[in-house]
């Protein structure tokens, strides 16, 4: 017997399957077809290399902490420990930016966080850039949003501005650098958009997930504009910067002076938390307090640097090729244009089919990325040399 019950109805308006289940079920249905093949993946954007030295030790030495009655720990505190919200407001302050330990929120995830940042708040309009990366929008939908699109073109950089917006208030997705582009805001460009919501009395939810992939003279944190603690929540990510895609740890920053009338939104937050969150294990804590220490972050600069190299060798043979390409120089994505007028599904058949390599279409980033296509450079050296090769070949 059916149940009689009444379901979330949104859940009709979003696509069938998550972006990466998608590509995930295609690639799995050409593998079984092709057992032979050697598929190079650089579509989802999850690192290879192993989690550097300093964070391995840290693993090991809260877990033998575990493994004694006199050390161990039950239930972590919902907000994160104290010793990592402080180690992650130490990192701003290279930036600078000052923030307190209580004004951060540890979690599991930058996907949680930004999927779930939605319970929180009511009924708005929301502001999403075209292309972006799809859990903005497939969360709003989930909660029956209605959701206006900032256009991103070659035209624009991928970096829309609120220019020609009515003026109101807003909930504003800002991801810089960007996934897919990898395009990044200027400190005149965010500087446009705090103060555009500062006047409307908009909400700018900033994700600052590839922010460590930053090598030029671009804005790391959206507080580092002024007048951004009253207009704006960041989050940001372990799982690239460290490689804890699968080890999860990720952080929400809601300032203190960040009110919707009466109410602090941290308030709000910590109440969410508090109910439907019980915390990161403490072994991974640890682990991302070690990320952060000198000596982790030495190394996670190592790993990063190998990443670009790898975004290097990708976008040289883009160059060598005439397609039109951005990012790769500040985040971990090549977003091209797709050769011959391709459309971004049948140019992702035509690279798994030709030379079994794996990409996202950028269609699937929104409507704007019709027509593109995206590649990471989290692969292993080996497979993105190969994978060069094998475009050499092709295109
Ligand atoms: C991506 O490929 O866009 C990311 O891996 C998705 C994510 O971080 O959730």
């Amino acid at each position: 017997m059916s149940l009689n019950i009444n379901i979330n109805q949104n859940y009709f308006n979003v696509k069938k399957n998550y972006l990466f289940s998608e590509i995930a079920k295609r690639v799995n249905a050409y593998s079984a077809a092709h057992p032979d093949a050697e598929i190079i993946r650089l579509g989802i954007g999850d690192v290879t290399l192993p989690l550097s030295p300093v964070v391995v030790n840290a693993l090991k030495t809260a877990s033998d902490e575990m493994g004694r009655a006199e050390t161990f720990r039950g239930y972590a505190p919902e907000y994160g420990y104290d010793f990592l919200r402080k180690a992650i407001s130490d990192y701003y302050k290279k930036f600078p930016v000052d923030l307190s330990p209580e004004e951060i929120f540890v979690s599991d995830g930058a996907k949680s966080d930004v999927g779930n940042i939605v319970d929180i708040l009511g009924d708005n309009e929301i502001l999403i850039p075209d292309p972006v990366y799809p859990v903005y929008l497939d969360s709003n939908i989930m909660s029956g949003h209605k959701v206006t699109f900032l256009t991103g073109s070659r035209e624009n950089g991928f970096l829309p501005l609120p220019r020609g917006i009515e003026e109101k208030p807003y909930i504003v997705y800002l991801c810089s650098p960007n996934n897919p582009t990898g395009a990044v805001y200027s400190r005149e460009g965010l500087r446009e958009w705090v103060d555009f919501a500062n006047k409307t009395g908009s909400l700018i939810i900033f994700d600052s997930a590839y922010e460590a992939f930053i090598s030029g003279n671009y804005p790391h944190s959206i507080y580092e504009i002024e007048g951004a603690k009253s207009c704006a929540v960041e989050i940001c990510s372990f799982s690239k910067t460290a490689g804890f895609t699968g080890t999860r740890c990720a952080w929400s920053v809601f300032p203190d002076r960040l009110t919707a009338g009466e109410n602090k939104l941290s308030f709000l937050w910590s109440r969410r938390q508090a109910t439907k969150f019980n915390g990161v294990p403490y072994i991974v804590q640890r682990a991302a307090e070690a990320a952060l220490s000198p000596e982790g972050q030495k190394q996670c600069r190592e790993s990063i640097a190998y990443y670009m190299e790898n975004a290097r060798i990708i976008g040289e043979v883009l160059k060598s090729k005439g397609i039109y390409y951005t990012g790769g120089e500040n985040s971990p994505y090549l977003w091209l244009e797709c050769p011959n007028g391709a459309e971004s599904w049948e140019f992702f058949d035509y690279l798994l089919e030709n030379v079994q390599i794996v990409g996202t279409p950028g269609a699937g980033f929104g409507a704007a990325g019709e027509g593109y296509f995206r590649l990471t450079s989290f692969g292993s050296r080996e497979s993105t040399l190969k994978a060069a090769e094998r475009l050499k070949g092709l295109l």
